[in-house]
């Protein structure tokens, strides 16, 4: 089953969301760092996360769009996190994936849209975790990049190939029309579409409940093409024996 990281980049009012989230069937709570370089503007919620850090249930997906995330790696690592993500587009990555390693958390590498999936082969041995950016990277509310489900699926072959356990996150523009085509990923990242519900829980549900409804449909759809399949070469089996029959 999918699991649903809830970004809280667009809140108006964080305390009350991430209470929220923490009340809801969300998996975990996705902050993002801006470093006003990488991506343009400067947002870290570190501060209010270290004074909740006693009441936060849900576990951190962190997500740092940062050129130096050294700082924050130490940070978030004393919190309540699962997961480390920087990007690949940034230098000294064998460093800082060493640094998360070293706190024995999961460590991910997230891909900008216009980033190569080539990119991405040299560390599959070091990382837990692939956010695939569905938008640029920066802000909450954008829309899904049409191009994004390609790149999805060209990085799902590239880590069975590895045969690593290496999850795929998708990240930005996620709502309940888009998570229908998002069957390869195993975490969906949603801000803006899940923060604007009356019910929340509703909308997580929804977005879990449509990428796995997908993957269903397509396997329906496989092994109805493989009974077709068997059905035509036994039909063909049966003319040629009837043909040979009259033949005869
Ligand atoms: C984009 C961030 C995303 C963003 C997702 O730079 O990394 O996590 O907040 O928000 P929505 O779901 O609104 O696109
Ligand atoms: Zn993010």
């Amino acid at each position: 089953m999918k699991k649903i990281s809830v970004s809280i980049l667009s809140s108006n009012n964080l305390v009350k969301d991430i209470q929220k989230i923490n009340l809801s069937k969300a998996d975990y709570i996705h902050i993002d760092v801006g470093d006003g370089r990488f991506v343009k503007n400067k947002f870290n919620p570190y501060k209010l996360f270290n004074k909740l850090s006693q009441e936060t249930i849900k576990r951190l997906d962190v997500h740092l769009m940062e050129n130096k995330p050294r700082k924050n790696i130490h940070r978030y690592a004393s919190l309540n996190t699962e997961y480390i993500t920087i990007h690949v587009e940034i230098e000294k990555k064998e460093k800082y994936i060493a640094m998360i390693k070293e706190y024995g958390i999961k460590v991910g590498l997230a891909i900008n849209p216009d980033t190569p999936v080539d990119a991405l082969e040299p560390y599959l041995n070091d990382i837990d975790l692939i956010i695939v950016m569905g938008v640029y990277p920066g802000y909450g509310g954008q829309t899904f990049l049409e191009d994004t489900d390609k790149k999805i699926l060209k990085i799902k072959n590239m880590i069975v190939k590895s045969k690593r356990d290496i999850k795929i996150t998708v990240d930005g523009g996620v709502n309940d029309e888009t998570s229908k085509r998002l069957d390869f990923a195993d975490i969906l990242v949603s801000g803006s579409y899940v923060l604007k519900g009356e019910n929340i829980d509703e909308r997580i549900e929804l977005l879990r409940t449509n990428a796995d409804k997908l993957k269903t449909t397509k396997r329906t759809a496989r092994r109805k093409m493989k009974e077709e399949n068997i059905e035509k070469k036994t039909r063909r089996k049966e003319t040629k024996v009837k043909l040979t029959d009259k033949e005869e």
